[in-house]
């Protein structure tokens, strides 16, 4: 298990190490839109990781090629459907394009 801080919301959720960051977020109750549904196509799950980036899984082509067609992305940029949890506590911030 590990620990997922959402922002704005603030909420601290005990999620499993090892899943989709998309999924964990879905199971909380987080509004996070996901119109692929996890292919790295739509860019919906968009996020910021502000902490705890390192345990992340790493950023894979398919997802690097999403994010330099997205306006808006920076250095704490992450797909949710891309990225596996590691054991390490992150927090992340939601952009609210719902
Ligand atoms: S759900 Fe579409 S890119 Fe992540």
């Amino acid at each position: 298990m590990t620990t997922l801080t959402v922002l704005p919301s603030g909420k601290t959720y005990d999620v499993a190490a090892g899943t989709s960051l998309l999924k964990a977020l879905l199971e909380t109750g987080e509004a996070i839109a996901h119109k692929c549904d996890g292919k790295a196509e739509c860019g919906a799950c968009h996020l910021f990781v502000q902490e705890g980036r390192k345990s992340l899984s790493k950023i894979q082509r398919v997802e690097n090629e999403k994010l330099d067609s997205i306006v808006g992305v920076g250095s704490k940029s992450r797909l949710a459907c891309q990225v596996v949890l590691g054991e390490e506590p992150v927090t992340v911030e939601l952009l609210g394009f719902v």
